[in-house]
């Protein structure tokens, strides 16, 4: 029996879209789409095993090999660097990551800025190349909340429609880094199944549009 290809996918409405682009690359496996509770999916016809795993742990399986390949946004590959290799860029789940504050407050420059942010690597990183000596508040959700209950002075976080930001009178100040799904593969599994995810790889490639920025 051959061995089934391991896909992590992102749990959600961008895990169901990516899931359409790998049905499109031939790896069909239609049960993954069923409302249920279960998490993992196998077609052996189709050599492929899926399973629905928390957006942000996407990468830690793909790191330790429980998977051989997955999607993750590349927010996540920013804040912890995880050791696998970075494929494609997908070109869906496309968003910023911004700093956004209380609309009209802006930065209040000469004092230690106080960032709310899930993401404190990539934070910290950023504000260190601008010599901007700051006070990172770890949050896990909601971030939004932080500026205006007075925790933090702005944050940083992700904005796609600014729908949140604007419901809550904030505004975006400065884009941090245009973000995206990406297709990651474990560095084992690259070289051991090349054949099969290579293959993949090229059929999703040609789902994304021509001439797209790749980046990595
Ligand atoms: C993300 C992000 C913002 C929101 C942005 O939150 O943290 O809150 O989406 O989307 P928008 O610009 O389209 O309004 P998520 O839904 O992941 O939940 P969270 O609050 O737990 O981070």
């Amino acid at each position: 029996m051959r061995e089934l290809l391991k896909i992590a996918l992102p749990k959600g409405r961008l895990g169901e879209k990516v899931y359409g682009m790998f049905e499109k690359a031939g790896l069909r496996c239609p049960e993954v789409l069923d409302n249920t509770r279960k998490l993992i999916f196998e077609n052996e016809e189709a050599g492929v095993c899926y399973f629905w795993v928390k957006p942000s742990d996407v990468a830690i399986y793909v790191e330790r090999g429980a998977a051989d390949i997955g999607v993750v946004g590349k927010d996540v590959l920013m804040e912890y660097r995880p050791d696998l290799f970075e494929l494609l860029d997908l070109g869906v789940g496309v968003c910023r990551l911004a700093v956004a504050g209380r609309r009209g407050v802006g930065d209040r420059t000469g004092r230690t800025l106080r960032v709310a942010t899930k993401f404190p690597n990539v934070t910290r990183a950023y504000y260190a190349a601008r010599g901007r000596d700051i006070d990172i508040i770890k949050l896990n959700g909601s971030i939004e909340l932080a500026p205006i209950l007075g925790l933090s002075d702005v944050i940083v976080d992700i904005v796609e429609t600014g729908k949140t930001l604007l419901e809550n009178d904030l505004e975006p100040f400065e884009t941090v880094a245009p973000i995206s799904a990406r297709l990651v593969a474990n560095r084992s599994a690259y070289q051991f199944k090349n054949d099969a995810i290579v293959r993949v790889l090229q059929r999703l490639k040609e789902q994304v549009e021509p001439n797209r920025d790749t980046n990595y």
